[in-house]
């Protein structure tokens, strides 16, 4: 239905999800996810397309747009959706500190080691500038979540094997993937904190419009979505460009 968010993507994810399961047992990592990809026609450019969710408590369970300002900040939970194209996972991240106070994130340099560009992250959006996100795919081998999650700061002690400095270096918490155990930057464009990736996660570039509180996923930066030679090609387009369904996913 036209004026519908796309409430089909919710059987991929959970295609997703269990194929990642089955990869993260059978050590086969990628290559299962990218088999699920039904290569067809792609975009001939970035859609604006705004994020809907069923909000936290609702009793009617209809979707309506993201209000920034109730984004929650640190969220134990995951939040996905999909953007540009319909196998294209992205985390929505209101980053805070470890009191749950949002921080705001100013643009910085990223590098991609793997070929030494460098991009300009777009920093934070929403009222208080700490909302970030980032494609769900992570750039290695390509696991997906929950494999690979955002860890908010009081969570970091899970990651204190594997993290090279103490969690005070990480005040906004960090993305990790527990496929291999590269590590992601969130608050830094999610620049490389630890290998084996040698590509920081793409940048979704987000725009808030104060007036309605709302959120729309507009562009992308840094390198391309893993597995594809372009963001805009090698899946379906959603179903209304317009409109794009935000999931929860628990973890663990
Ligand atoms: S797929 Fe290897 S670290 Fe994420």
């Amino acid at each position: 239905m036209a004026d519908e968010p796309d409430v089909s993507r919710r059987n991929f994810l959970k295609t997703l999800v269990g194929l990642s399961a089955v990869a993260a047992v059978g050590g086969l990592g990628k290559a299962v996810v990218q088999n699920v990809v039904t290569p067809s026609v792609g975009l001939s450019s970035f859609p604006e397309t705004v994020l809907y969710w069923v909000p936290p408590g609702s009793n009617s369970g209809t979707p309506v747009p993201v209000k920034a300002s109730e984004f929650p900040v640190n969220s134990p939970n995951i939040w996905i959706y999909y953007y540009p194209l319909t196998d294209d996972p992205n985390f929505l991240i209101n980053l805070g500190n470890s009191s749950n106070v949002p921080q705001k994130i100013s643009p910085v340099p990223v590098t991609i080691d793997a070929t030494g560009v460098v991009f300009q992250s777009p920093g934070g959006t929403g009222p208080n500038g700490s909302i970030v996100s980032f494609s769900a795919i992570c750039q290695h081998l390509g696991c997906v979540p929950p494999i690979i999650r955002y860890y908010p700061p009081n969570q970091l002690s899970i990651l204190s094997s594997i993290l090279p400095g103490p969690a005070s270096d990480y005040p906004n918490g960090v993305i990790h993937c527990d496929c291999h155990g590269s590590t992601y930057d969130p608050s830094k464009g999610a620049g490389i904190i630890t290998h084996p990736t040698y590509k920081p996660l793409p940048n979704v570039i987000l725009a808030w419009d104060p007036s309605t509180d709302t959120l729309a996923a507009k562009n992308m930066k840094g390198p391309t979505i893993y597995g594809k030679s372009s963001d805009l090609s090698g899946g379906t387009p959603l179903s209304n460009l317009q409109k794009t369904l935000m999931i929860q996913m628990s973890v663990g």
